[in-house]
Order: structure tokens, then sequence, then C-alpha cells
């Protein structure tokens, strides 16, 4: 039933639901309270891995909203991030004046989101904020801190709900920790 690449599972889908529910709340009572023009946020995931989680909020949020994608690389992946963000597919929307809702997979050095939130600033978005599945705040190189975050984890390598490991993975119904001594001799 479980992935063999996975040690351990840390958060099951029905958790992830039931967080993202939380979340989405408290973003619509965030947004109910803001000046917001024609009362529309615009909500960017970031691809690839924001994909399962996106949904998520999505099925809960119930202030207007538009949605956009980006795709960014930084990590060449494996089970490192090389550091350097660049857009690879950037928005299709005019950010000028928006209140943008950044929703994320998971942050680690916090270069990746630190890098999409002030190239949204640059371009004129009023406001910018982040939503991110897993935060790993111990791995921080910047000073980067989510407005909504599902869940805290330590400095593992996570796998499953968006999370890849070498574009792999994704589609596993739950947050887990990898089994990173089987990677050396995997084969797919
Ligand atoms: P950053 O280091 O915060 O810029 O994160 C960059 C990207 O690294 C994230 O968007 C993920 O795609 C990826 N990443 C970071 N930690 C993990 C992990 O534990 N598993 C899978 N991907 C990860
Ligand atoms: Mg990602």
């Amino acid at each position: 039933m479980k992935h063999p690449l996975v040690k351990e599972i840390l958060y099951t889908r029905t958790e992830i639901a039931q967080r993202s529910q939380e979340l989405a709340l408290e973003i619509d009572q965030h947004y109910q309270s803001q000046d917001v023009v024609e009362n529309t946020i615009l909500i960017v995931g970031i691809l690839k891995g924001c994909v399962p989680f996106m949904a998520e909020i999505l099925n809960h949020i119930t202030y207007e909203c538009e949605t956009d994608y980006m795709v960014m690389s930084s990590y060449k992946g494996g089970v490192k991030a090389s550091g350097d963000p660049k857009i690879v597919l950037d928005i299709n929307t005019n950010v000028k004046n928006r209140h943008i809702l950044i929703a994320e997979d998971v942050i680690d050095s916090g270069l990746t989101l630190e890098f999409v939130k002030n190239y949204f600033y640059t371009r004129g978005a009023k406001d910018v904020k982040i939503i991110t599945l897993v935060d790993k705040p111990t791995k921080r190189a910047v000073d980067l801190v989510p407005d909504w975050t599902g869940f805290k984890v330590g400095d593992e390598f996570l796998i499953g709900f968006g999370l890849d490991y070498e574009e792999r993975l994704r589609n596993l119904p739950y947050v887990a920790t990898c089994d990173i001594a089987k990677l050396k001799d995997w084969k797919w």
C-alpha cells in the first residue's frame, strides 16, 4: 500500500484536507478585512508541486479569486536545491494593485518564494502573501515567513502530495519522509 521509498507517513490525506479547510477559513476572514480591488484576490500556484494542495484550498476558499500558475526552477531534480531561482513560465495576469496569494508545496531555503514575492512587488502588486503546505523553518537562507502554513517540519526530505523526488511521487496521497538510504541503488 505505501510506496517503497516512504519511510514514514507524516500527514494523511484526511489530515491535509482538514488543515486546508482551517487555513481557507483564516484566509477568507483575512481578505474580508482588507480593501481588495473588486473584492477579488489572485492565487498564484507554483507548479508543479502546488497542484494537490492548491486543489484542496480552492475547494474551501469562498472569497472571490482568480487563479494563475508559474513554473520556477531552483531544484535540480534530486534532493538538493540549486539556490538560483529562475522563472521558467510566467503568469499571464496583470498584478498591478492586486492582492496576491502564492501557493506552494514546501518552503525550504525560502529563496524561490523570496524571489517570486519581490518579482510581484516590482511589477506593482499591492500585497503578496504566501501559503505553503509544509514549512522547513530551520532550513531558511533568507528572512521569509509564510503567512499560512499547513505543517511545520524538520529538515528531512519529503515526498508526496505534490512533493517530488526526481519528478515522481507527487501523486502519493500523503506527505511522507523519504527513505533516502534506498535512493543510492534506486531504479524507477
Ligand atoms: P526553496 O529552497 O525554499 O527555494 O525551495 C525550492 C523548492 O525545493 C520547493 O519549491 C520544492 O520544489 C523543493 N523542495 C524543498 N524541499 C523539498 C522536499 O523535502 N521534497 C521535495 N521537494 C523539496
Ligand atoms: Mg516546488
